[in-house]
């Protein structure tokens, strides 16, 4: 804290500018521009130097480390168990004594201080320059020309910095300071400029950084499909900063123009901006392709500034209309009742850390939305604009959530330490913010343009739910959200089942959410005031890529010596359940409108349920591994969700030297109701899927939402894993009592008619000989450089699988034979990850062991055109060879 007072004596006694800010202007400005600054950064870990010192341009940074962010110093590792080890209690995990616990926040380097530095120019003729982060891990300290010009708290948040004060046209030096504090994360939080820096320079009159704000605010004359709309009206409301006095009589304007995506202007408006300083537009649009998951079209929104004699500022947006409804009827989007099909999503990104790559995450994107997936959690913490770039064109929807933790601390050093701090930064109006006010209004003003954000999320299991600070905060931070951002209703994942319904804290919230806590869900529903409710997470089951365990049965916290969790799927938390469970509420209560399954992906830290274990150092809790490779689990949500293609999956793999005459349970996930299964010809019977309802689990009444308590689940929690009904039958086809031979297994789907819709086979394999490759994408893009041979983009990734197979082509499931990776031609080896948790090989190293037979390369396109070729090698393997093309 100390630090922060510092810094606000220096932000005010370096007031003085080399602009004059307060004259009329005297020279010809430009509009106003963003240039990303990407590359070009000198890094360093340690350095003990004077801050100023350090950010003065003769500061001699030569043998720092060059790099281009994004970046993330940790991520290369060494994983080192001692590097986050704490006696600790884990109390949302409802422990009461404290154990030694490892890898919770992934046992890579994250902890201690960072610097980075670079030059940047300043062009001549621009009023105000501003710098702004879209995240820095963490409380960035941004110091300009030997000067303190502004500093954040919460590493997760966009800031801006206004940096006019400090800087001089031509050469400059910015050095940002960095701070990571053992104990402030409960997940891998990533170590340094982990997202994009961006330069804006403007003319002394301009639109605000986020002053332009565009919400759909009618929709009429919708298709029954839900894509078009005979009619929509966009608001645009534009903030605009004027830099000396205007004369009486000077009139600016607001000219807002919507093209199509082929450039067609299909609308516009023009208004006289207030006396406030802003203008309020409405623009009337026919004829509308609506954006939702399945039609992600987006139009351009270009919004200019002038007077009677010049434009002074330009910006343009990409935007996206659509209708959301959140009320009795349930969640409409564009006037189609759905429910979301979600999951949370931690930040990181497997192997390259919390560094945010754009390919990487439409690489997520795709492989979510292959299963169905069509929203996403940014949990827990704000997103990345690039992330909801993104999710805008792919099509997916997001929940932006804000917060961990609010007063109450979930881990000694973190959020919790500045929630209630005064923002030392100036104000533009004046008035001095908490950093969680500061923290709410920049969630909302730099994410509220895109159209794939349908709501915010101001907390998760925030431990004040239950009491009046929860009340109160919820009111405060709600309130910020509806009046920057109208359009959107707000929620929190709460987990404490009645408490926050007697705190009144639940009712408060536009969406009330539930974390688990299932046999609550009936209460919930009398409660809500709009007699809704979503499943704000969902699930927290676990599972390893390749891994079963027998017999396999139901459990709530299983581990085993090696480390791992078995796919079988049948292994939760005890605070939470399978897939199944909460599907027989999302089928069978109407006013449950929908869920975000804990997680999407697997994540560094968090290892539950092997906290006390060593090596583990990355969750079991994702629907795919960390690799990217989809577990068993993928299938089950995939036969659900995805409505449009066919899922035929069968497991346990079928490689088991010494299972002989063993009994070896066979699951089928399918969206079809029946199957039948054969084992080398023989059928093991047809089975069909039970019809298991939600009041015969949870009791009369529970999908009226007027039953609550135990449920046969609860029942058996702990002591049995005989469950009757299991909703697991609903969902699932299970076969228990296969006896192993080795050959093939062979299953046959039929849909609701009895017609056969399709078959899966699996074959035991033999010695791994081969080695497969295969690539998400062939062709990639050359990473784009500007006139001086700065970046201008993060470069494109392409993610190979290698898959080790038999002679034949059969998988080898169990196979975990060393590997060695080189690149050759206009690319480079970037990172590998095998989806092990309990692996500590590096994910920068050109090796590694294959886990379960699998792996994934990640290779990074340069800036030049050409062939890059991947070599794989592997002792007593046949060396395999694929060939990307960089355009
Ligand atoms: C939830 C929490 C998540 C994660 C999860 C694991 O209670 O919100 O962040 O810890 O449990 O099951």
């Amino acid at each position: 804290m100390k630090r922060l007072i510092v810094s606000v004596l220096v932000i005010f006694v370096a007031s003085f500018s080399l602009f004059a800010q307060n004259d009329a202007p005297t020279q010809k400005s430009t509009l106003s521009e963003e240039r990303l600054l990407l590359d070009g950064w000198k890094f360093s870990l340690g350095v003990t130097d004077p801050a100023e010192e350090v950010s003065l341009p003769a500061y001699d940074d030569s043998r720092w480390e060059t790099v281009t962010i994004p970046h993330d110093w940790a991520v290369a590792g060494p994983f080192d168990k001692d590097i986050d080890k704490q006696v600790v209690a884990i109390v949302q995990n409802n422990e009461g004594v404290a154990s030694e616990k490892t890898g919770r926040s992934g046992s890579l380097p994250w902890i201690g201080e960072g610097w980075y530095r670079r030059a940047f120019d300043v062009p001549a003729g621009v009023a105000h320059v501003s710098l702004v982060f879209d995240g820095a891990m963490s409380e960035p300290q941004v110091y300009v020309n030997g000067q303190l010009a502004g500093v954040w708290a919460y590493g997760y948040n966009c800031f801006e910095i206004d940096v006019t004060p400090y800087v001089k046209e031509g050469a400059n030096t910015l050095a940002v300071h960095l701070n990571n504090r053992p104990e402030s994360s409960r997940w891998y939080p990533g170590a340094g400029l982990f997202r994009p820096v961006r330069l804006r320079t403007a003319p002394e009159i301009r639109f605000d950084t986020w002053g332009v704000f565009a919400r759909t605010t009618q929709v009429s004359g919708i298709d029954s499909a839900g894509m078009t709309a005979e009619c929509a009206r966009l608001s645009v409301n534009s903030e605009i900063c004027v830099d000396f006095p205007l004369e009486k009589g000077h009139k600016l304007y607001v000219l807002n123009e919507v093209f199509d995506g082929r450039g067609q202007k299909v609308g516009e408006n023009k208004r006289e901006v207030s006396d406030s300083k802003e203008a309020a537009s409405v623009v009337l649009l026919k004829n509308v392709s609506l954006w939702s998951p399945e039609n992600p079209v987006r139009y351009r929104l270009v919004t200019t500034l002038s007077d009677a004699r010049r434009v002074w500022d330009r910006r343009e947006t990409q935007i996206g209309i659509r209708d959301l409804y959140f009320g009795p009827e349930g969640f409409r989007l564009n006037a189609q009742p759905r429910k979301f099909q979600g999951v949370c999503l931690h930040h990181d990104l497997g192997p390259l850390g919390a560094a945010f790559n754009k390919s990487a995450f439409a690489r997520q994107v795709a492989i979510l939305k292959d299963m169905g997936c069509d929203a996403i959690r940014t949990s827990h913490n704000v997103p990345a604009p690039w992330q909801l770039d993104v999710c805008d064109s792919m099509g997916m929807m997001v929940m932006a959530e804000s917060f961990d933790m609010w007063i109450w601390p979930k881990c000694k050093n973190g959020y919790s330490l500045f929630f209630t701090q005064e923002n030392p930064n100036p104000q533009a109006d004046g008035r001095q913010r908490q950093w969680w006010e500061s923290d709410v209004e920049n969630l909302v003003r730099c994410h509220r343009n895109h159209p794939s954000v349908v709501m915010w999320s101001i907390g998760n299991e925030i431990p004040e739910q239950g009491n009046a600070n929860g009340l109160k905060y919820t009111r405060l931070m709600q309130e910020i959200c509806h009046r920057l951002d109208p359009s959107r209703p707000v929620t929190m994942g709460l987990d404490r089942g009645e408490a926050p319904i007697w705190s009144g804290t639940f009712q408060e919230l536009d969406v009330p959410g539930f974390n688990y806590r299932l046999p609550k869900y009936g209460l919930a529903a009398e409660a809500s005031p709009k007699g809704i409710l979503l499943g704000t997470e969902t699930a927290s089951t676990v599972s390893s890529r390749g891994v079963y365990k027998f017999p396999p049965r139901r459990n709530w916290g299983d581990t085993y010596d090696d480390g791992q969790c078995s796919s079988y799927d049948l292994g939760a938390c005890s605070w939470s359940n399978l897939p199944d469970d909460d599907w027989l509420w999302q089928d069978d209560a109407p006013w449950v409108i929908g869920e975000f399954v804990w997680t999407g992906f697997d994540y560094l830290g968090e290892p539950t349920p092997y906290d006390t274990y060593w090596p583990s150092r990355s969750s079991y809790f994702g629907i795919v591994d960390l690799a990217g490779l989809p577990k068993d689990r993928f299938y089950l949500y995939r036969s659900r969700w995805n409505r449009l293609e066919k899922t035929v999956h069968l497991l346990p793999h079928w490689t088991w030297p010494g299972r002989r005459g063993q009994t070896t349970p066979v699951y089928c996930y399918t969206d079809c109701p029946e199957a039948e299964l054969f084992v080398n010809g023989v059928s093991q019977g047809r089975r069909r899927k039970a019809d298991i309802t939600l009041d015969q689990v949870y009791g009369e009444g529970a999908s009226a939402g007027t039953a609550s308590g135990k449920s046969v689940l609860d029942a058996a929690k702990g002591k049995t894993a005989v469950i009757d009904p299991d909703p697991v039958d609903r969902y699932r086809l299970r076969w228990n009592d296969v006896v192993y031979e080795p050959g093939e297994i062979r299953v046959v789907v039929y849909d609701e008619k009895g017609a056969q819709a399709g078959e899966e086979v699996l074959r035991t394999a033999g010695k791994a000989s081969r080695i497969e490759l295969s690539a998400d994408r062939t062709r990639l893009r050359r990473l784009p450089l500007g006139k001086g041979g700065e970046s201008l983009d993060c470069p494109d990734l392409a993610f190979v699988t290698v898959t080790l197979t038999d002679r034949d082509g059969n998988v080898c499931p169990d196979a975990d034979n060393l590997l060695t990776f080189s690149v050759k031609g206009s690319g480079k080896f970037k990172a590998c990850c095998n989806g092990d948790a309990t692996s500590v090989e590096s994910f920068v190293e050109p090796q590694m062991k294959v886990f379960h037979g699998m792996l994934v390369v990640v290779l990074e396109a340069g800036s030049k055109p050409g062939p890059m070729t991947l070599t794989v090698n592997g002792k007593g393997l046949k060396t395999s060879k694929l060939v990307l093309n960089v355009e």
